[in-house]
């Protein structure tokens, strides 16, 4: 029994204000429309995405192959209609992109109740707040009762012969389970979650933020190593090659970069540090290349639990000259941890100390983490 996902993320986010579509605002690691996807994928069996007219193929390169992407309608109902003129599946979640956190469980209870025999799916939380029916006048007309009263949220899910029905005898509503409504059908309601707030304003991102493990379980890590110049050896720092200049004694390649950057990942993570994980009772990392190291570091990282925010380090001495490899020493370290996010820097000390005098490299590192 096949099930369809329709993403709706064809809104213009007025009230957000972005300037951009909401479905494309970046909240941590990714867009909105890009957590509804990975929230939805591991449930469904095919994901239809209704985007902004322009803004297809955008959505089609953030969210990969085999996922379909249609253009949007006017209205939320209208853009819902296009993706259902494709969906496949015997069953159908229709889920907005501005409700980015809504969690995979709840979209297996929605889809629990489809496969019980219901029509139609709505999750739903208690509201808090009393709700008053006000004319246009701005005069109260009634108070219903709090306690009948629940918050809709998506994923809904319906049986896709009943919603197609529904989607062509009605036009408009403000979700679909109001369109099986107006038909006369049943809808299931089912308890729904905090987290699937609807992002609607810049203020709800912060709600957002703190739902994810982002916002609860970050740490941070220092790490420093420092090595004398060695005559006649190739210089290795950063994941680079440097030709035509003097080497450093030390451990493996001697890349004070690199090493600086793993201690900052251990210590950050508390898995000890670059002489316990990759010392000399550890002879098959004798000789490792810095960029051996910070992969082995980086699997040990997440194999831990954690996920890289970002990674910073500065190399102190006289030279090399670091500015005009900049970006190739970003992109080798960047490789090297997964593709994270990397900055280098680069300074000397007004001639005092070791690297002052030209008599070595040292590197300072920090990282910061979070627990995925
Ligand atoms: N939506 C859609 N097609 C439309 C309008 C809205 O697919 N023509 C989608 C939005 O992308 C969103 C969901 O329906 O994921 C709920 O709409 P809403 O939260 O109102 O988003 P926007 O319409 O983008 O925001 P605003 O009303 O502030 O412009
Ligand atoms: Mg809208």
């Amino acid at each position: 029994m096949s099930i369809s996902a329709i993403i709706a993320a064809a809104g213009s986010g007025e009230r957000f204000g972005a300037g951009i579509p909401k479905a494309l605002i970046q909240l941590a690691d990714r867009t909105l429309v890009q957590h509804a996807v990975s929230s939805l994928a591991p449930v469904v069996d095919q994901i239809i995405i209704t985007a902004p007219a322009g803004f297809e193929a955008q959505i089609s390169e953030l969210v990969g192959e085999g996922i379909i992407v249609v253009t949007g309608g006017a209205t939320r109902s209208a853009s819902v209609r296009n993706a259902l003129a494709v969906a496949t599946g015997e069953y159908v979640l229709v889920h907005d992109a501005a409700r980015a956190l809504a969690s995979t469980d709840v979209a297996s209870r929605v889809i629990a109740q489809l496969k019980n025999g219901a029509v139609a799916v709505v999750p739903a939380i208690d509201v808090v707040d009393t709700i008053k029916v006000v004319s246009k006048e701005g005069f109260v007309v009634s108070t219903p009762d709090r306690a009948s009263l629940v918050s809709i949220q998506t994923p809904q899910g319906f049986n896709t012969s009943a919603l197609r029905e529904a989607h062509a005898s009605q036009n408009e509503a403000t979700d679909d389970a109001g369109l099986i409504e107006a038909n006369g059908g049943a809808v299931k309601v089912i308890a729904g979650e905090e987290r699937a707030l609807k992002i609607t304003t810049p203020a709800d991102l912060n709600t957002a933020l703190s739902f994810l493990s982002l916002g609860s379980d970050i740490r941070t890590g220092i790490g420093t190593d420092a090595h004398a110049f060695g005559v006649g050896l190739p210089l290795w720092l950063a994941g680079l090659h440097w030709p035509g200049e003097e080497g450093v004694e030390g451990h493996s390649d001697g890349d004070v970069a690199a090493h600086a950057i793993c201690d900052a990942l251990f210590s950050a993570t508390q898995l000890g540090d670059l002489g316990s994980n990759f010392g000399t009772d550890r002879p098959e990392y004798a000789g490792a290349s810095g960029v051996r190291l910070m992969q082995e570091t980086y699997s040990m990282v997440t194999k831990a639990g954690f996920a890289i925010s970002n990674v910073a380090v500065q190399i102190i001495g006289n030279r090399p000259k670091i500015a005009q490899r900049r970006a190739e020493a970003i992109a080798a370290i960047s490789d090297a941890l997964g593709g994270a996010k990397i900055s280098v820097s680069a300074t000397t000390t007004d001639g005092m100390g070791l690297t002052g005098q030209g008599k070595g490299i040292a590197a300072i590192a920090t990282a910061l983490v979070y627990k995925q």
